[in-house]
């Protein structure tokens, strides 16, 4: 709920003091029922508000997608050598959202779209340390000594590499499957990191990001987040004393 001038204001009306004007001067329905009470609350998700017999537009509604992105499409919005986009995966959204983060052309897995851009500048930002979690099939067998370096944090071209969670899940005619927890978000990090041990990446999946996991979407397919998730990943971004 929040106050209708309050609500005016944000959504562009005019000034907050201003809006109180309008609302007193009768000109701000509410559900086809004129409000003259500047304080009254209003549910900006569900009521009807007009001014002056004109619809107001509510603030954007903000939409929070998880796609299992398929290998063979950009994480850009833009791609100069006219790749497929992930966004090119969804129907019918009636707003433009932006990937948290970036996924590699080759990479699969758990990819979160929105149009939040604080949410997504708090999930990105390295002070919040949100950790993810990737199936990294690597060619050869790491022996404990390798993972260990891993799990240490290995050198990388562009410094250290923070400790990491490395399990081995399987083992192929290939080599081993890898279930890496990490929480940086460095370029083509995985891999690297993998290289770097003598054991590279054939195949990379992202399974969790915080606390969401991919589920059971098939590669392109995606759903929107139930609101508890959402809380959940703003909490995250939320210094811990006040989680
Ligand atoms: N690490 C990588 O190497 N690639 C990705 O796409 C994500 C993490």
């Amino acid at each position: 709920m929040e106050r209708l001038q309050k609500y005016l204001a944000r959504a562009g009306v005019a000034s907050r003091r201003r809006c109180e004007e309008l609302i007193k001067a009768g000109l701000v329905k509410v559900n086809n029922q004129t409000v003259t009470r500047p304080g009254t609350s209003i549910d900006p998700a569900a009521d009807r508000v007009e001014v002056a017999g004109r619809p107001v537009a509510g603030p954007e509604e903000k939409v929070y997608i998880l796609l299992n992105k398929p290998a063979g499409c950009v994480t850009t919005l833009h791609d100069p050598q006219g790749r497929p986009k992930v966004t090119d995966l969804l129907k019918n959204i009636r707003v433009r959202v932006y990937p948290v983060g970036r996924l590699d052309y080759e990479t699969e897995g758990l990819l979160l779209l929105t149009n939040d851009g604080e949410l997504t500048y708090a999930l990105t930002h390295p002070r919040h340390q949100v950790k993810k979690t990737y199936l990294a099939w690597v060619y050869g067998v790491p022996p404990a000594e390798k993972l260990t370096l891993l799990a240490k944090g290995v050198m990388l071209s562009d410094g250290p590499a923070a400790p990491a969670e490395v399990h081995i899940k399987g083992k192929n005619k290939k080599g081993a499957l890898l279930e890496i927890t990490i929480h940086e978000g460095r370029k083509r990090q995985v891999r690297r990191m993998c290289e770097r041990i003598g054991h590279p990446v054939y195949r990379l999946k992202r399974v969790r990001l915080g606390p969401l996991g991919l589920g059971n979407l098939h590669p392109g397919e995606y759903r929107f987040l139930a609101p508890g998730e959402v809380r959940k990943l703003k909490n995250l971004a939320r210094p811990a004393k006040n989680r």
